[in-house]
């Protein structure tokens, strides 16, 4: 694969229906995943469910990229295979999760930025050598009383832009990540209005950073109900709000936009994907960009047991397919069966 520019990188993440595998969980997250099946969270446990998951059929014509853990991009399996030789034989490119997670904004507020910027321009020149195609940032906004406030917008998309920045000069095409939480009791509706301030403030802040973008990714939330709204919208006005959302405030030339599945079932991040997909009418790829919604079903039939690992790279294998499926607006509920 000859991909010469950040546009090519970009565009090939998301061509024909493919999507990106989020296998990028610190530590400490990847812990709460493997507590939940009895398994011990070591690095040769990581390695191993990992590279299931990279070995699995089910990647070829589905998977354009996989996010990294820093961990995983230096490991190398039983055969003496690099993981990121693995995914790339695979057709996907491997990508590398840069920031270093969330402090509060200031004392005493529920408020948080994301952190890295630092060293971060000589960290992307070492993953560049090692093989990464592309990064991904992080920020976090939640919904509730008297929040989100301008001030923790501005500073998070700010910072999401000086990283975009930084990361092209690198060569790679930077994912950018403003997550609005699906936490609370908010509306659908108070989803649409933030999502929808947090997208404005993004594409201004990296309009100023002069940040190229026909070579960047946005991975964003789907405008949903709060998971404690007492009335939680359908599948159809899930997928109308988003589209209409990104339609107001995403510029036609980013080549891709891959959502994030933040906490949604296997299917509804799959029905609303391809119900988006069904309604059309915007220039960018709408694709998947998931973590839980890919690898749940697969962590659960492995149970970190060698003899499970056929069952859970199928299990694996079914949901890529089902959202590739969706990201081309083929997908219908009797598929799942
Ligand atoms: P989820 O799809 O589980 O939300 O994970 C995506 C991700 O990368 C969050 O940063």
């Amino acid at each position: 694969m000859t991909l010469t520019n950040l546009n090519e990188i970009a565009e090939y993440i998301v061509s024909n229906g493919k999507g990106i595998l989020a296998a990028d969980e610190s530590t400490g997250t990847i812990k709460k995943r493997f507590d939940s099946i009895n398994t011990e969270s070591t690095e040769q446990s990581r390695k191993t469910y990992r590279e299931m998951l990279f070995q699995a059929d089910g990647m070829k014509g589905n998977i354009g990229g996989v996010i990294l853990f820093e961990e995983t991009l230096k490991q190398i399996s039983e055969d003496g295979t690099s993981l990121v030789k693995v995914i790339s034989n695979q057709g996907a490119l491997p990508g590398i999760k840069v920031d270093k997670g969330l402090s509060p904004i200031n004392d005493n507020s529920e408020e948080t930025v994301t952190n890295g910027l630092d060293d971060l321009d000589q960290r992307c020149k070492e993953y560049f050598e090692l093989g990464a195609k592309f990064t991904k940032w992080r920020a976090v906004i939640n919904i509730g009383n008297d929040v989100p406030t301008d001030n923790c917008i501005n500073e998070n998309m700010h910072r999401l832009a000086n990283y975009a920045k930084i990361v092209q000069t690198n060569k790679m095409v930077p994912i950018v990540e403003p997550e609005v939480i699906m936490d609370g009791s908010h509306s659908i509706d108070e989803c649409y209005e933030v999502t929808s301030r947090v997208l404005k403030s993004l594409f201004k802040h990296l309009k100023d950073k002069n940040v190229d973008i026909t070579g960047t990714i946005l991975k964003p939330n789907m405008v949903i109900s709060g998971n404690s709204c007492p009335i939680q919208a359908g599948v159809k006005e899930v997928a109308e709000k988003t589209v209409k959302c990104l339609l107001e405030n995403v510029p036609e030339e980013l080549p891709g936009i891959t959502f994030l599945s933040g906490g949604q079932s296997d299917i509804d991040a799959t029905a609303h994907l391809d119900a988006m997909n069904k309604i059309g009418g915007f220039s960018w790829k709408l694709s998947f960009s998931y973590g839980r919604a890919l690898q749940q079903a697969a962590l659960k039939a492995w149970m970190g047991k060698e003899e499970n690992m056929t069952n859970a790279k199928s299990a694996f294998s079914h949901r890529a397919l089902m959202n590739k499926k969706a990201a081309l607006g083929n997908w219908n509920k009797d598929l799942e069966n």
